[in-house]
């Protein structure tokens, strides 16, 4: 396509008489003249907007209907250049439908969680990155990880950032998106997944909320979703061709996923996401506030070591910039502050949003993620 285009360029007289609109006379003078400003016409072409463009293809095709003749054929050929402008506009065909767009987190994006994160360097960037030095050791299989823990702690996040730092192929798949009501469907979807990350690995495949795909068989589960769990198993134990396909999943409910899911080979490093600290919860309101325009009497370390951000979530401490951001724009919108104020968020926009905002797990709910902290390890 792009060397047909190229004859069009080379026949700009059209072009001339669009833009000039008046009539081709001769076609034989202005083919002459374009052969002397082939270039200059060729960038006027370019800069015509599209629906110009196909007016102008459409009269010179009915102009000439007769074909063109070996001497305009002649420069017809595709030259490396267009191979390499190609590839640009050339999606492949397994990286059509199902695949993110390598979403926008960095790990600047992310505050505290510095464990985690190295282990999943180890687990994942790292072996991407450099595999001879993974081979050395003998470490062939990539480890698959599942991040678990208390909702709104960053456990989708550190997989988008992942997904950037590794500069890999991802497909990101929400659990509940491959069920469907229809015999035999979920188990397809499954095994498109992963032929899909085979076809283009190294890739990482990362299951959010893997509870919805992945529950315990057995007792009240439906016989099909014991069909959808065996169908994963199957895929993930695939060792030798899973090379390169590292498998990254979330849950917040790590005892109702099947226990086959969490043996070695499988889905063996559990990575338990939790609460922040209040150390942690002033880094990562830092990393939350980075475009704010914040106040000199801000002290964020202070707001986090608030007594009522106790049993905060890296979810909540979100809410609570947003909180103290809209009171900010409250008194420029609602109460007319002067047109033209530099907005800034201040230490009395935090206190108003720290009554207002409340922890979003519950204690009971925080004891039941302790025990089962002591049956998974962390
Ligand atoms: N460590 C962190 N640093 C910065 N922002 C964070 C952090 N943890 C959570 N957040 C904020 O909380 C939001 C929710 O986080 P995320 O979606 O990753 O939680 P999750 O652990 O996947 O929760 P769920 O279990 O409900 O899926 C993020 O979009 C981000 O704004
Ligand atoms: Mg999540």
């Amino acid at each position: 396509m792009i060397a047909v285009k190229r004859i069009f360029r080379a026949q700009p007289e059209d072009l001339a008489a669009q833009l000039s609109g008046a009539a081709v006379s001769d076609r034989e003078d202005s083919r002459m003249d374009v052969a002397e400003d082939g270039a200059a016409a060729a960038a006027a072409w370019d800069a015509q907007p599209a629906d110009l463009k196909l007016r102008t293809i459409a009269a010179f095709l009915q102009r000439h209907p007769e074909p063109l003749t070996p001497a305009e054929l002649a420069p017809l050929a595709i030259t490396n250049d267009d191979f390499v402008q190609a590839l640009g506009k050339v999606q492949p065909s397994a990286k059509r439908e199902g695949f993110a767009t390598v979403p926008g987190v960095t790990w600047d994006d992310i505050g505290a969680l510095g464990r985690v994160r190295e282990e999943l360097r180890m687990a994942v960037v790292e072996p991407i990155r450099r595999p001879e030095v993974f081979e050395q050791v003998g470490i062939t299989a990539p480890a698959g990880v599942l991040l678990w823990g208390p909702p709104g702690n960053g456990k989708t996040l550190l997989a988008k950032a992942i997904a950037n730092e590794s500069h890999t192929n991802f497909i990101s798949v929400k659990g509940g998106e491959l069920m469907s009501k229809y015999v035999g469907d979920s188990e397809r979807a499954v095994r498109q997944v992963f032929s899909r990350a085979r076809a283009s690995s190294p890739c990482v495949v990362f299951f959010d909320e893997l509870d919805a795909l992945c529950s315990r068989r057995g007792g009240e589960q439906s016989e099909a979703s014991a069909r959808v769990v065996n169908t994963l198993l199957t895929e993930i134990d695939g060792m030798e061709a899973r090379k390169k396909v590292y498998v990254i999943a979330a849950t917040n409910r790590p005892d109702i996923i099947d226990p086959a899911m969490l043996r070695p080979g499988r889905l063996d490093r559990l990575l338990y996401v939790e609460l922040p600290t209040p150390g942690e919860r002033a880094d990562i309101l830092r990393t939350l506030a980075k475009r704010t325009p914040l106040a000199d009497d801000v002290d964020l370390a202070a707001v986090a070591a608030d007594s009522r951000c106790d049993g905060f979530s890296g979810a909540d401490l979100a809410g609570l910039v947003r909180e103290a951001s809209v009171a900010a724009l409250r008194a420029v919108v609602l109460d007319g502050a002067a047109a033209g104020a530099r907005i800034r968020v201040t230490a009395a926009h935090f206190a108003a949003a720290l009554g207002r905002t409340a922890p979003s797990v519950s204690t009971v709910d925080m004891r039941r993620y302790e025990a089962l902290r002591k049956l998974y390890g962390s």
